[in-house]
């Protein structure tokens, strides 16, 4: 699945932006609150507003602070999937039931330096891992290859337990990492410049569901 990232877009016209993305799987909305990250984004008005204008599911990643009470929120506004940090919640597996009972799709991300093996138990709380490929907080950063090795890990853990969870990568997907990517085991891929940086944001998510399956 292609996950564009409106970080990357014109924030004046996201309803435009969404619409230049009509075949994406999920939408891609970063959440910064200028302390979990050093960038500031947007909350829970712009997420409902855009529920309203795209059909596009709305996959919501909060790099924020205390997610254990704003992340339910995400589902109420509409998110169709809502990812937290796990270095930033009090209680992932809480919240991760939380989120669900909101009735959403419940996400954990793990920065580039976290480790997974701590939270492999549980993963089975949750519906998608994201493993970030850059430092979280700005878009058109370069791909971290040395994340890979969590990426197989986590397709293993997911393989092993037989497991319904996606493995979803996010900073630095392009046309020339997208494959290393996939090949380590990801199966949803997040991307903002590649997509919103290209003249034709379309053409360029077909370009990455492409590349990925090659
Ligand atoms: C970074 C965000 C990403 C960002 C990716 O903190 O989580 O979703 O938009 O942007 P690119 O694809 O340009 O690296
Ligand atoms: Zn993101």
């Amino acid at each position: 699945m292609i996950a564009p990232s409106i970080l990357s877009a014109d924030f004046a016209r996201l309803a435009d932006a969404a619409e230049s993305v009509g075949t994406a799987d999920w939408l891609h909305v970063d959440v910064m609150d200028n302390h979990f990250v050093p960038n500031l984004t947007l909350g829970l008005p712009v997420v409902t507003s855009l529920h309203r204008a795209t059909g596009i599911p709305l996959d919501c990643h909060l790099m924020i602070d205390d997610p254990d009470r704003w992340a339910p929120g995400y589902a109420e506004a509409g998110a169709s999937n809502v990812t937290f940090h796990v270095e930033a919640a009090a209680d992932a597996v809480q919240t991760a039931r939380a989120i669900r009972a909101a009735g959403a799709l419940a996400g954990l991300s793990v920065k580039p330096g976290t480790p997974l093996d701590p939270y492999l138990e549980v993963l089975r709380e949750f519906d998608t891992l994201l493993v970030m490929t850059v430092e979280p907080g700005f878009g058109g950063q370069a791909f971290l290859p040395d994340v890979l090795p969590k990426v197989r890990l986590a397709r293993e853990h997911v393989r092993a337990g037989h497991l319904r969870l996606f493995v979803e990568v996010d900073g630095g997907i392009a046309p020339d990492t997208i494959e290393a990517a996939a090949e380590a085991g990801a199966d949803v891929f997040v991307a903002g410049s590649a997509v919103f940086g290209a003249d034709d944001p379309g053409r360029a998510v077909e370009a990455l569901r492409t590349q990925a399956r090659a």
